[in-house]
């Protein structure tokens, strides 16, 4: 098992690029299947699901390769393919396979999808979405889901939930079927408006993404050409947040400010000190944040996945806080980690209560999910002495190159593995800290 180390304490000072978002990167990659013609998707972020979903457009027969932070696909082998149960469970993202395959083939078969253990996860929107196209949906012998259609007709959709993953999944499918599909209490993340964007650049009919109601008219081809995939607003948020808590001058590049608005106006409220221009934020130190309480909403409300690292922000700050999880009701796992360090965390329901001004100190901590994981990098950031963090994989599915990004702005940090660790450069390996001892948890 990799391990991340980080001897805390360091003052942050520098400059950080945000990388593409994953949330937009995961549902782009699969619905690159609905192209007839070759299609290139730039502004990838270096990370392992996107590694896993290149792998899956060629397990189904594309020609996906992927150089740097550029997938290019051409669809010409593309055939029908079960998508392999082992990799699809990897990441809860792989359902996007279902909608892209219905569009493209009328048929799909994937294994259960896999992601991060937040409390139920079912997919029952996405499967009321595509039965109302028009598909039937089955299970095969040794377990997969296998949907099929004579035909996909358009239809009207209500989601009870505005659930991102059924809203994309839905627009994947419908974007291909005969007639108008229209979709009530949709999911307004950014991500959709970025999904939307993409397909609309390969010929597709719709309107309304980014609201509660999206109508998509079905179209007989989609032509791929080139998208970009927007910024990462919860890595910027993630390094918003860290900044917040312990840096002196951190310049936070190529974000998308109005998507970080929530974020950025409870840190004003905290007393954090934030410059914001076009493509990014100044986040200069300031004594004395004070605590605030916050509620997750569906966007563009304070997105659940900021939650986690946030609460490492209120275990430094003055007072007493709460985070209450609309979204997700087991979402407060890196609580009981960071309690380890001397953090403070007492969960109620969905409901976290945070005394501040903890004094954080190093101990041997285990990522479970990967916002978790993201509040125990802050929390090892803060803490005096060195913070041992097992369960990494989990956050290199959704931060790119964390090392060397925290490297850069002045942190010590770095892997302690058995083998080689691919997402980290030699030059990013255990540094030659003599006098480094591990507190003992
Ligand atoms: C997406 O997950 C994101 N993942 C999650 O980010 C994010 O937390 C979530 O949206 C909410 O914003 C990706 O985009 C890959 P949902 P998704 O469908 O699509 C319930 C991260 O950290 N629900 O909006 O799975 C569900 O149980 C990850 O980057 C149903 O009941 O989220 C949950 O309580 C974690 N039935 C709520 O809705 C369904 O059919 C939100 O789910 C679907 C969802």
């Amino acid at each position: 098992m990799n391990k991340m180390l980080i001897k805390g304490g360091n003052k942050l000072n520098g400059k950080v690029r945000i990388s593409g978002a994953k949330n937009s990167a995961v549902a782009i990659l699969p619905a690159t299947i609905l192209s007839d013609t070759p299609v290139k998707i730039n502004g990838l972020p270096n990370i392992s699901d996107v590694h896993i979903l290149t792998d899956l457009l060629n397990d189904v027969g594309g020609e996906a390769t992927l150089n740097n932070n550029t997938l290019t696909l051409n669809p010409d082998g593309m055939n029908f393919n079960p998508v392999k149960k082992d990799k699809a469970q990897k990441l809860r993202a792989s359902y996007y396979f279902m909608g892209a395959m219905l569009g493209k083939y009328k048929k799909a078969q994937i294994g259960l999808p896999g992601g991060c253990h937040l409390g139920p996860r079912p997919i029952d929107l996405h499967i009321k979405g595509f039965e109302a196209l028009g598909a039937k949906v089955s299970e095969t012998n040794d377990g997969d889901m296998y949907l099929h259609a004579e035909e996909l007709r358009g239809a009207d959709i209500y989601l009870d939930f505005a659930s991102v993953g059924a809203t994309i999944n839905i627009m994947l499918a419908a974007s291909k079927a005969k007639g108008k599909t229209v979709i009530t209490n949709a999911a307004q993340e950014p991500e959709i408006v970025d999904v939307a964007n993409f397909l609309m650049s390969m010929g597709a009919d719709i309107k309304g993404a980014g609201t509660n109601t999206i109508s998509i008219q079905g179209v007989e081809e989609l032509k791929g050409e080139e998208h970009t995939i927007i910024p990462d607003r919860m890595e910027a948020g993630t390094y918003t947040i860290l900044a917040a808590a312990i840096g002196e001058k951190i310049v936070i590049e190529n974000i998308i400010p109005e998507h970080l608005e929530p974020l950025f106006a409870k840190l004003k409220e905290m007393g954090a000190n934030l410059f914001v221009e076009e493509d990014r934020v100044t986040v200069t130190r300031t004594n004395g944040l004070k605590s605030v309480d916050v509620t997750t909403q569906v966007h563009p409300g304070f997105p659940t996945d900021l939650q986690q690292p946030f609460t490492t922000l209120l275990n430094v700050a003055e007072g007493k806080g709460t985070v209450t999880d609309t979204i997700y009701n087991e979402r407060f796992k890196q609580i009981h980690e960071i309690s380890k360090m001397g953090g403070d965390g007492k969960v109620k329901g969905n409901t976290v209560t945070i005394a501040g001004k903890n004094h954080l100190h190093g101990a041997k901590v285990k990522a479970s999910d990967l916002r978790a994981g993201a509040a125990l990098v802050i929390a090892g950031l803060i803490a005096e002495g060195v913070t041992e963090i097992t369960g990494v994989e989990h956050i290199e599915r959704g931060y790119s190159e964390i090392v060397e990004k925290l490297t850069t702005l002045g942190a010590t940090i770095w892997y302690e593995t058995q083998e080689e660790y691919r997402f980290s450069k030699p030059q990013f390996r255990k540094p030659i800290l003599s006098n480094l001892s591990l507190v003992n948890s």
